[in-house]
């Protein structure tokens, strides 16, 4: 892919599943990798891959829901100048709306939509400043068509997509292009966490079933189409939304 070594990237949630698969992506493609993760041994251990394989990482230990942590991380970073930022952390807990209480509203909203704004407000200002800038916001499908017991969740996620375009569109002519990812059902320690116990095992089987190529997604799947958002090869789109769900949802 072109235009990817040497750039300085950020990586939310580096230590695991989707985020963790990125991070080496982008060092195989000669980027340096800044990882930022609430668990900094996961994210040591991929920036550990990262610099065996000949690139640079660093590992910050960064929780993205607390705003003067993010700006910390920001201020160390940001004077060597970012090309692009992958807000890919996420976190939910399936439970029936009806059900739910108000604690849970509260971490789902703070990791999933305060977590990125935090982020961006960090990020861009440097940016803008620089005239050039990639944003790539790992979403999700729930954002798009809902998913049930994550109503929350999918408030924040669609939250995402609307908060891309817009940004996208505020930024356009300043060199800053944003487009947002979502992944369908993968098979990360997140959906583990869903899959748990007997009613888990049925919605994996299901969802295997529904998928129309016929399995969950890998945290593979999602580095390429990341990077390529990142690349010079795609230096004409921005504000799209691109699912990544082997055919579970289509739209165009
Ligand atoms: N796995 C799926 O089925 C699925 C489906 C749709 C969307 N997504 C989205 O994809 C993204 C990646 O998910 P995944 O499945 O790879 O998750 P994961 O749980 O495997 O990894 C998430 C990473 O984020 C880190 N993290 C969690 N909370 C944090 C916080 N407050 N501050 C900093 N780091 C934090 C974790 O330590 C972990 O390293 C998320 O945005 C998720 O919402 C996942």
């Amino acid at each position: 892919m072109r235009g990817l070594k040497d750039r300085r990237v950020i990586v939310t949630g580096g230590g695991s599943g989707i985020g963790a698969a990125t991070c080496r992506r982008f060092g195989e493609e000669g980027a340096h990798v800044f990882i930022l993760d609430i668990n900094v041994d996961n994210a040591q251990r991929t920036a550990d891959d990262i610099r065996a394989s000949g690139s640079q990482a660093d590992a910050f230990e960064v929780d993205i829901a607390d705003r003067d942590a993010v700006s910390a991380a920001i201020k160390d970073i940001g004077p060597g100048g970012i090309d692009v930022l992958v807000n890919n952390v996420g976190w939910d807990r399936l439970v029936p709306f009806v059900e739910s209480d108000t604690d849970l509203w509260k971490k789902v909203i703070d990791i999933n939509l305060y977590g990125p704004l935090h982020l961006h407000h960090a990020v861009l200002p440097v940016m803008i400043a620089q005239g050039r800038g990639r944003v790539v916001n790992i979403a999700s499908d729930a954002g798009r068509v809902g998913s049930t017991g994550e109503a929350v969740y999918s408030a924040c996620k669609g939250g995402i997509i609307a908060f891309t375009k817009t940004m996208a569109r505020e930024l356009a002519r300043s060199g800053v292009q944003l487009n947002a990812v979502c992944p369908g059902p993968t098979d990360t320690p997140l959906f583990a966490s869903f899959a748990e116990g007997e009613s888990g095992g049925r919605i994996k089987t299901a969802l295997e079933k529904a998928i129309p190529m016929g399995r969950l997604a890998r945290p593979d799947d999602f580095p390429g189409i990341i990077c390529f958002l990142a690349s010079d090869d795609a230096g004409f789109i921005t504000g799209q939304t691109i699912s990544v769900s082997g055919g579970l949802t289509m739209s165009g």
